[in-house]
């Protein structure tokens, strides 16, 4: 059984697993290589040779306990017939949304689109020990959508949403997301992911009542339906501040990923005997080694008692130094 596995299932909380969300990326020359030589963002997501050399890297250089499959979440978009451009400097943009083009395409299609991130999952589960997990992972729907519509997320109001898309369309398409992530979820698993993370990175973006309905009730019928596979699931509901108590109480994932926004003592207390990961922010590995290895300390204290699975609170910075995180990892080794 993988370290992980044994952590947010058995609550086994004698040791601290550890990975990092964004371990394979542009803080890492080996990436930056590669990437050099392909420009086309989703084509590169979609070799699945590259993509299972890339989630190898973090792992060929330091110790850690778990891969992340190398893809994206607007992959999924891409494969409902929308297509993405990484090139702009204001983050990833995509085409208009048609509402028409999008409920035209079958799952066998989208699946067919994604065969390629499966097979990278096969080809690296076989180069990974056993005690390792492979972790496969979604955008939630509401993430997805801020994307897909294009939402100014330095503007955003709630009840601003049915001017992105009409009220009676927006279940229409909730419902197709959530059918097709599961299909996602799943054939990724088929092929060899043991743990499923769901990024609701923007949750933080809705007031409670929309929170309900875009974000809650979607992660709930992803997890459920994990459940009912026995696909073990971690959330990542960014920024939704002491709402962490009742994402978890609805939504029951096996594991919750907290942002650095969030108290760590105060999730400590708060969120029951739940596997706890992250919250760290990203932003302290910029500082000196001695602050860094401080604050990691000060997370592997906090939650010594309960399950907890060491990472960040949001992804690695593109500007760090990799060599914090081996001293790092290091750190958590020794405890
Ligand atoms: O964690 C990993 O190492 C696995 C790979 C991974 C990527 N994206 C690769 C990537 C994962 C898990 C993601 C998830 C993702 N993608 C999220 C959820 C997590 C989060 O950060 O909130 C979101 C919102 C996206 C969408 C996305 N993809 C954005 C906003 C950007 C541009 C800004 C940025 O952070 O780089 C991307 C591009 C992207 N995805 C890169 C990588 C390595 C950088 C691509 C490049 O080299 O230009």
């Amino acid at each position: 059984m993988s370290k992980l596995i044994n952590c947010l299932i058995n609550k086994d909380f004698s040791c601290k697993p550890v990975w990092f969300m964004r371990q394979a990326g542009r803080y890492l020359p080996e990436f930056r290589k590669i990437r050099q030589k392909n420009q086309n963002f989703i084509k590169l997501c979609l070799d699945k040779d590259l993509s299972s050399e890339i989630t190898l890297q973090p792992i060929k250089r330091f110790n850690l306990d778990a891969a992340i499959i190398f893809s994206d979440i607007l992959i999924v978009p891409f494969a409902l017939n929308q297509s993405v451009n990484f090139k702009s400097l204001n983050g990833p943009r995509l085409a208009r949304f048609d509402i028409e083009k999008f409920m035209r395409v079958k799952k066998a299609d989208f699946l067919k689109t994604l065969d390629p991130v499966y097979q990278a999952i096969s080809k690296t589960r076989k180069n990974l020990s056993k005690e390792k997990s492979l972790i496969c992972f979604v955008g939630s729907p509401w993430t997805l959508l801020t994307y897909m519509l294009n939402i100014d997320k330095a503007n955003f109001i709630s009840s601003n949403l049915d001017k992105s898309l009409k009220n009676q369309d927006q279940n229409k398409v909730l419902e197709k997301l959530i059918e097709f992530l599961k299909a996602h979820i799943e054939q990724q698993t088929k092929a060899g992911a043991d743990i499923v993370q769901i990024f609701d990175s923007w949750a933080g973006l809705l007031d409670l009542r929309s929170l309900h309905r875009f974000c809650f009730i979607p992660n709930k019928e992803l997890v459920s339906f994990c459940r009912e596979k026995n696909i073990p699931t971690i959330c990542f509901p960014k920024g939704i501040k002491t709402n962490y108590k009742k994402f978890v109480d609805f939504v029951k994932p096996n594991g919750i990923s907290i942002d650095y926004d969030l108290d760590p003592e105060w999730a400590q207390s708060n969120l029951g005997n739940i596997c706890i990961q992250g919250g760290m922010n990203p932003s302290v590995l910029l500082e000196n080694e001695k602050i860094a290895l401080k604050e990691t300390e000060r997370y592997l204290k906090i939650f010594k008692d309960k399950p907890y699975i060491f990472n960040l609170g949001h992804g690695i910075l593109p500007n760090t130094n990799p060599t914090i995180i081996k001293k790092i990892v290091e750190k958590i080794r020794a405890i």
